[in-house]
């Protein structure tokens, strides 16, 4: 069996991630039903309410894509990662690209956060099943408190939780993340408006990041964390 043409080579994590992406292909039809609640939310403001929250979202994978998750791997691989901060795991797809490229880089761990119990329990068998439990623990409850327990030195963060804490978590991690750190931020394109802040926060220079929009899939943004060098 293969994914695509994933760079991982091992049998164990390739059937798992076929699995995983092959379930997340049902997303859509789940979707599809739940027009009118959305709907119902949307007039109400109630977008982000934790209940519609749980109502919507509590069996979607809405994971990264196959070339997404390939880019984390190679990304990680290339700047010797051994610390991953991943905000939103879900079912815990692109945790387990993250944490395969920990195990080939030596060890180290990939930290990542869900605050939707079942998905937390989902994501940790799933990545027993892929081999790889020693090297990614999943924190539960919501990142905006959890992140505030990781350690530095951070090498490297995915963001794809909520779009609207994207700022409020760089600001919890920044001081942990070290020169060269890379941040890779998904849905750039899906969610533009709500989006627009972060991108500017990232590309504007002032922030200590260096960053770019990438044409992948649904707009990943990559930045380079610089500090005081940003120009
Ligand atoms: C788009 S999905 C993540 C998909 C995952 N990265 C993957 O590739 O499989 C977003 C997840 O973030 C979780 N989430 C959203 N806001 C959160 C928060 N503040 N703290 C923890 N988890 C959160 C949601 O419950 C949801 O499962």
């Amino acid at each position: 069996m293969s994914v695509g043409n994933l760079p991982i080579r091992d049998a164990r994590i390739e059937n798992v991630l076929e699995r995983l992406h092959r379930e997340a292909a049902g997303d859509p039809w789940k979707i599809a039903t739940r027009i009118p609640l959305l709907g119902w939310a949307a007039a109400r403001k109630r977008l982000y309410d934790r209940e519609f929250d749980r109502k919507f979202f509590h069996d979607l994978y809405i994971p990264v894509s196959r070339e997404q998750g390939a880019m984390l791997y190679l990304v990680a691989r290339a700047i010797c990662a051994r610390r991953i901060v991943e905000f939103g795991t879900s079912f815990g797809i692109s945790t387990i690209y993250l944490a395969a490229a920990i195990r080939d880089n030596g060890g180290g761990e990939v930290i990542g956060s869900e605050f939707e119990p079942a998905k937390h329990e989902r994501a940790l068998r799933n990545i027993e099943e892929a081999g790889l439990a020693e090297y990614a623990k999943i924190l539960l409850g919501d990142a905006r408190e959890t992140f505030r327990s990781v350690a530095a030195p951070v090498d490297m963060v995915l963001l794809d939780g909520w779009k609207s804490m994207y700022i409020p978590l760089i600001d919890v991690l920044k001081p942990k993340l070290r020169e060269g750190a890379i941040v890779l931020a998904d849905n750039i394109f899906t969610f533009k408006r709500t989006l627009r802040p972060f991108v500017e926060y990232m590309q504007s220079g002032q922030n200590g990041f260096l960053s770019t929009t990438l044409r992948i899939s649904d707009g990943f943004e990559f930045s380079v964390f610089v500090s005081a060098k940003a120009k």
